[in-house]
């Protein structure tokens, strides 16, 4: 990361508690504005919970989180949620067509959609126009998950959090979902958060490392520490012996 940027979140001692239990046990760490962070480590690590804390879904026990150098609290919750768009594994669609769903971010905002500008958000996740009109709920795996990027895309969202997108898609949706943000990432300077259980998909799509074991931070850096890593766990974790 270069130093004179500052960093997209920033994570200074975090801590987050339910009913007594640690989810997450002093986390600290940057994700670098600009770059596509990948988020890995074992089923139940805390990487959803991290996630949620991003975007104010959840707030911290204790501990910081800086959004561009600003305590996350000192953000409308709104406001923090168009700036740092989420995506999730299955999005959910509204009953609609797809412009209904796209239109909904701007509803809420007291805004309109025009058609025209629906059509460009559809365009650039590669959908054609003529999906406007399509029933949200009768779309496929890939096609859902394209309009859930096109929504965040109505939002100008400069953060993106990813939580696994592609885990339920075929091998061409994963593609085109991989061009699709790393498309996002330089041309538009996104900073990502990808979440994913795919080792291979993290190498491929990341410029940094976030690996996490047991709701801490074991490991953080360039995504080739996976080749050769330094902690015995995170070792055992890419051979697949910890999933
Ligand atoms: N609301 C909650 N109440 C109690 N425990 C919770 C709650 N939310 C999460 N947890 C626990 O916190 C831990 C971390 O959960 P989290 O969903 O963040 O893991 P994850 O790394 O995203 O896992 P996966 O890869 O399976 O999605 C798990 O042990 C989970 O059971
Ligand atoms: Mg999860």
């Amino acid at each position: 990361m270069s130093s004179h940027q500052s960093p997209a979140l920033q994570f200074s001692n975090v801590h987050y508690t339910i009913d007594d239990i640690a989810i997450l046990h002093n986390v600290s760490g940057c994700f670098p504005k600009g770059k596509i962070t990948a988020l890995v480590g074992p089923s139940g690590a805390g990487k959803t919970t991290l996630l949620k804390l991003c975007n104010g879904l959840l707030s911290p026990t204790s501990g910081s989180i800086c959004v561009n150098s600003q305590p996350i609290d000192q953000f409308e919750p709104p406001q923090l949620r168009r700036h740092i768009g989420m995506v999730l594994q299955n999005s959910p669609m509204l009953k609609g067509s797809v412009y209904d769903n796209l239109a909904l971010p701007f509803r809420l905002k007291g805004e309109q959609l025009t058609k025209e500008e629906a059509v460009n958000l559809l365009e650039q996740t590669g959908l054609q126009r003529s999906f406007l009109e399509a029933d949200a709920l009768n779309l496929s795996g890939g096609q859902r998950q394209k309009v859930s990027i096109a929504r965040t895309l109505g939002n100008q969202s400069s953060v993106l959090l990813l939580d696994e997108i592609t885990s339920s898609l075929d091998r061409t949706s994963v593609q085109e979902i991989e061009t699709l943000i790393l498309r996002l990432n330089k041309d538009n300077g996104t900073s990502v958060i990808w979440i994913t259980h795919n080792l291979e998909q993290a190498m491929r799509v990341s410029d940094y490392l976030w690996v996490m074991m047991n709701g801490q931070v074991v490991e953080t850096g360039d995504p080739s520490l996976l080749d050769s890593p330094a902690n015995e766990q995170v070792a055992k974790f890419v051979k697949g012996e910890q999933s």
